[in-house]
């Protein structure tokens, strides 16, 4: 298995240019299949996740064409099964998306509960209740889940929990359905929004996506068109974050900064110096910098995606901070490795911790359990003295694309063994 071995302590400098968001790109992969025309995808990142996606819908009989580096074309002229292959459907949360264009394609689809577990219990109440309300059956054998329906009708949905694929499935399923669908208590999350002006764009009549509220009229059929991937804001934060916690000076190009405005306001807060422009943000060296309590909250707010590297810069800033995660119980655990690296952290309850700044983090063996908190002790092991090695790195590159050689480029010791 592969690993990466880190030499930390050294100042970064340069500039990093941001690959396209895999969490908006997985769901325009799904969108794709909405339509029997091609549907062009660029600036794909070309991550693990990204390729389990490709396998899954290749498994359903569509045609994938991988055109160039970060360039796909999907083809869903036929889609031959309603079964999302289970054993890759059980690798990726994103999966449960699929569901949404099945059934409205196929009218039907039989999958397996999505995977991803190691952040917390994912439950998927709210596809069941949201497609029951647009009147389809839902059954669950003790393995898969089916569910069928004849006619999709428009109808009203309040989603009892902000849900991000839950909003995306939705608008999906409500774009083929007949009549009118209200959908209140939605994310607003920038990969909502882009997926909604893709689906715009191929003939979709959604208005309001990015707020709470979104109105779909359902259409007989969509056309094909392109979908340009949207900057990845968290990998952005999380290289951003990267710079802070070792005081270095990087530039992180090709980014959208206003999507990571609840990040910026928290490095004022922390005075982190921060120059913000149109597509492109440079955090200059801070060596004052003092640490700010943080709670995660669906966006705007401050996203649990990032939570893991800033409790990394919390190490390495002055004070106290308190940082509770609100989205998932079990996201907090990852903090074990950190705190034998050295960090001062004590454990409140499965959502809070405390940490105490600033501390001297030292190298070691550490294993990655998810994509984030696996960017987290690379940010770690980048500010410890001394070596460390992250195993299973399988869960960054679920993530990241090629990580380790963009790194190198602004100065950091990591080799890929
Ligand atoms: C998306 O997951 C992202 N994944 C996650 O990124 C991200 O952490 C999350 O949104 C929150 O921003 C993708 O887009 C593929 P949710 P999603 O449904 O949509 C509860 C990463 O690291 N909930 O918005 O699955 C749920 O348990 C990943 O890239 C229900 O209770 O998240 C959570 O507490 C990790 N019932 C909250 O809602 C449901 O049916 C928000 O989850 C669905 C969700």
């Amino acid at each position: 298995m592969e690993k990466f071995i880190i030499n930390g302590g050294k100042k970064l400098n340069g500039s990093i240019e941001i690959r396209g968001a895999k969490n908006a790109a997985l769901k325009a992969f799904a969108a794709a299949l909405l339509t029997t025309r091609p549907v062009l995808l660029k600036n794909v990142p070309e991550v693990e996740d990204i390729k389990r996606m490709v396998e899954l819908i290749q498994s359903l009989g569509v045609k994938i064409e991988h055109i160039k580096n970060g360039e796909y074309r999907v083809t869903a002229k036929k889609i031959e099964t309603y079964l999302l292959d289970p054993a890759i459907a059980k690798k990726l949360r994103a999966s449960v998306v699929l569901t949404a264009p099945l059934l409205a394609r196929v009218g039907r689809v039989k999958f397996p509960h999505p995977g991803g577990c190691v952040i917390g219990e994912r439950p998927i109440d709210v596809f069941i209740d949201g497609y029951g309300a647009l009147g389809a059956k839902i059954t669950h054998n003790g393995a898969l889940y089916e569910i069928s329906t004849q006619k999709l009708r428009g109808s009203k949905f309040i989603f009892p929990n902000i849900s991000v694929t839950g909003t995306e499935a939705m608008m999906m399923t409500a774009s083929m359905a007949e009549g009118e669908t209200f959908l209140k208590n939605c994310a607003c999350e920038p990969e909502v929004e882009s997926l909604a002006n893709f689906l715009n764009s191929c003939g979709a009549q959604i208005i309001g996506a990015g707020t709470p509220n979104v109105k779909i009229r359902g259409v007989k059929s969509l056309r094909g068109g392109i979908y340009e991937t949207i900057p990845d804001r968290i990998e952005a934060g999380s290289l951003a974050i990267l710079a802070a916690a070792t005081k270095s000076r990087l530039k992180i190009m090709k980014c959208e900064p206003e999507h990571l405005d609840s990040l910026w306001s928290l490095f004022g807060k922390a005075r982190i110096k921060v120059k913000i422009n149109k597509s492109s943000v440079e955090i200059l060296p801070s060596f004052s910098s003092s640490s700010v309590s943080v709670k995660t909250r669906e966006y705007p707010g401050f996203p649990t995606d990032l939570q893991a590297p800033l409790c990394v810069l919390l190490t390495q800033t002055e004070g106290h901070a308190l940082v509770h995660e609100t989205i998932y119980e079990g996201r907090l655990n990852w903090t074990d490795e950190l705190k034998r690296m050295g960090a001062n952290i004590l454990a409140l309850d499965p959502h809070r911790i405390e940490i105490k700044g600033p501390a001297k983090l030292k190298g070691r063996e550490i294993e990655s359990p998810d994509l984030r908190a696996g960017m987290a002790y690379i940010i770690a092991a980048l500010c410890a003295k001394g070596q460390s090695t992250i195993n299973n790195i399988y869960q960054i590159d679920r993530g990241y694309e090629k990580i380790e050689e963009r790194l190198k480029k602004i100065g950091a010791d990591i080799q890929r063994v």
